[in-house]
Order: C-alpha cells, then structure tokens, then sequence
C-alpha cells in the first residue's frame, strides 16, 4: 500500500515522501481501516518540522518517532480476533491521536475505540474534517467553558478550523459572539456569522475595554493575568493551544487565581473523539457546517503540510486516496 512517510525533521516539501509499504495486519482489538479521507493539522506542521523543539520531547529528540495524519474517516476493511465493535464494510471515521496517529497512508490498522460510525449524511471527506477541530471546540467551549445561553463570549483565532466550528456552536446557545483574527480572513468570519471581529495586528482584545462571559482561545500568546481584564466577574478563560512558556503560565496562574477571584483560566487536554457522535448529529441536522480545502490527493501531503504552515488554507484541508 501507499503510505506518507518523514523520517527526518526538515521543511515538509523535502521530507515528505510517498512509499510502498506492506498492509499492516489488524491485532487482537484492532481494525483495518481503507482510509477514504484524512486532514492536515497543526500536528503535521509541528511533527515534520520538529518544532517548536521542546515537542521533541514527544516526538523523538533526533528524528520524528510517530507516524503523520491524525483524522480520518474510511471503511472496515478486516477484524483482529476481539474487535467487535463493527463488521466489515461500515463506514467510521475519527481522530487517531490517542492511539497513535498514522492515517496518512491508505490503510492503516488501529484499536477498534479510535473510530465511531460514520453517519451516512456526511460525506467521507466531511466526516474526516470534524473529528479533531470540532471536539477541540466543543470540550472548550461546554465542558471547560460552561457556556451558557445569550453569553457575551470571544474567540481568538477564530478564522482557524477550531474557532468556525466554535463560532457555530456559541450560536446555538444565542451567545453574542466576536472572533479574532487575521485582517484577511475578517469578511468571512462576519460571513460565517460572527457579531464583532477583530484584527489581532490592530487590537489587543485584552486591552480593548471589552468584557466577556466565556474566551475561547486558539492561540494562547499574552501574559495570563492580562485575560483576567477581558473577564466578566465569574468568566472564564479557556486556552486550547498557544505557545509553550505561555501556556505553563497559565497553567500556574489558573491554580492561584480561584484563591483572590470567581474568574477562571484553564487550559483543555483534548479526548479524542468524546463529543463526536453529537457534532455529527448537528452536521445531519444542518445546525453546523464544516469549511473544506480541497479534496487534494494523499500524493501531495508534503506541499499540503507547508501551505498549512503558510497558513494560506481556507478551512480544513482534506486529502483523499481515491480522489
Ligand atoms: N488542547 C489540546 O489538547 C490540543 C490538541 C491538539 C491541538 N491543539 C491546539 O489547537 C490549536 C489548533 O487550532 P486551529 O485548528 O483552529 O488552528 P488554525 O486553523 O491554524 O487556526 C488558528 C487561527 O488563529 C489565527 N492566528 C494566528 N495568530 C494569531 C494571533 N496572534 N491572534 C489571533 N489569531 C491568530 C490564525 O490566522 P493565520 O492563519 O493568519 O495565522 C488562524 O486563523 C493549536 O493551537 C493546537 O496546538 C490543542
């Protein structure tokens, strides 16, 4: 089979490389899936590159240890001996992370609880595009977040593939919703049905005057204390990613804060897939929508991963195998 593979760090486009590999054989609780659709993320980006280094902690300190591609969504193509979660031929789809990535290839064998049902509504390119931006989303912004109806709630970073889905998902509760973001992707942001954007390069939303119920935060890069301004009374402050020294800020920060305020700052370690069933049914129902870029061919995961890194993507990019 075809598989994507990095063996070095270095830029994508030189690294990235399609090979030949033998179809891996499903274990005991695993399933082969024939991968149909699969996505680029910020893992990608970060994994072939080795950056910023301190991840090379997790990701193997001289060359990268873990295989690309987190999301995908495909068929059952075999069983191992105790998987009995879904017959051959059903169609799943899911975010890998937590089982151990590797779904840039066209099968790839992995424990049974790394997929759900792919419902027959959504598409395979679709169902590959939701698992990871739209759980990261909804474990912000419900569980951490605990948001409520008519809330006066801010995202930051959200033109990105988290913030879109966040922005809709605020707009179920009838929260009043301002995204921040890049100058270039303002208009489609107001499109998608924010009420306030913000260009990140002319405001500082931390001292902008402006209060919020709930912030939802894709690119954690201020001091922590200064989110506490932006903080009504009891608000909270939920980061799902940012840069590190800024993130083990918050992390401190977040434990001493409840002892001299009601506002809360947190951070979100992502569940795979928890959440996902009910995105689905919002996908079905129409309630949301989910962007794509693409469909591309698995062929060009190397030149897809740098035009991520450029950050030149309009919504998720999707590669399939078939296209
Ligand atoms: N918590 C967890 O367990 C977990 C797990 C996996 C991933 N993550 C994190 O989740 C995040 C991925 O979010 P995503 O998929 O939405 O990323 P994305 O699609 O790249 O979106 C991020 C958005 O933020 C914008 N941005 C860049 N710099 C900004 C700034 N200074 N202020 C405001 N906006 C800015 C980007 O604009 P440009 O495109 O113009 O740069 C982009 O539109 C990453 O931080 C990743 O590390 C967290």
């Amino acid at each position: 089979m075809k598989a994507i593979r990095c063996e070095t760090y270095g830029p994508p486009e030189k690294v990235v490389r399609i090979t030949e590999v033998p179809t891996p054989s499903p274990k005991e609780h695993e399933i082969l899936i024939k991968v149909h659709a699969t996505t680029v993320n910020d893992y990608d980006w970060s994994l072939v590159r080795g950056k910023p280094y301190l991840y090379r902690i997790f990701f193997g300190l001289f060359k990268p240890k873990h295989g690309l591609g987190m999301e995908l969504s495909g068929t059952i193509a075999a069983l191992g001996a105790k998987a009995t979660k879904f017959k051959i031929g059903d169609a799943v789809m899911g975010d890998t992370a937590d089982f151990g990535f590797g779904s840039f290839a066209e099968y790839i064998s992995i424990n049974e609880k790394a997929v759900v049902q792919k419902p027959q509504a959504l598409s395979f390119e679709e169902a590959a595009a939701i698992p990871h931006a739209s759980c990261l989303a909804l474990q912000a912004l419900r569980e951490l977040g605990k948001i409520n109806e008519g809330q006066k709630v801010l995202i930051n970073g959200g033109g990105g593939g988290v913030g879109t889905i966040g922005l809709q998902i605020a707009k179920l509760y009838n929260c009043e919703v301002t995204g921040v973001d890049s100058q270039e992707k303002l208009a489609m942001m107001t499109s998608l049905g924010f009420d306030h954007v913000l260009d990140y390069k002319k405001v500082n939303f931390t001292k902008a005057g402006e209060r919020y119920d709930l912030i939802l935060d894709c690119r954690s890069n201020k001091a922590s204390l200064s989110y506490l301004k932006a903080l009504n009374p009891t608000g909270r402050y939920v980061s799902i990613g940012g840069k590190p020294f800024n993130l083990i800020g918050l992390l401190l920060w977040g434990k001493l804060v409840p002892l001299f305020s009601s506002k809360r700052l947190k951070i979100l370690a992502l569940k795979s897939n928890i959440g996902l069933e009910y995105i689905c049914d919002l996908l079905a129902q129409q309630k949301i929508r989910c962007q794509i870029d693409g469909p591309y061919p698995l062929e060009d995961a190397g030149r897809l991963i740098q035009y991520f890194g450029d950050a030149k993507h309009k919504g998720k990019i999707v590669m399939t195998t078939n296209p």
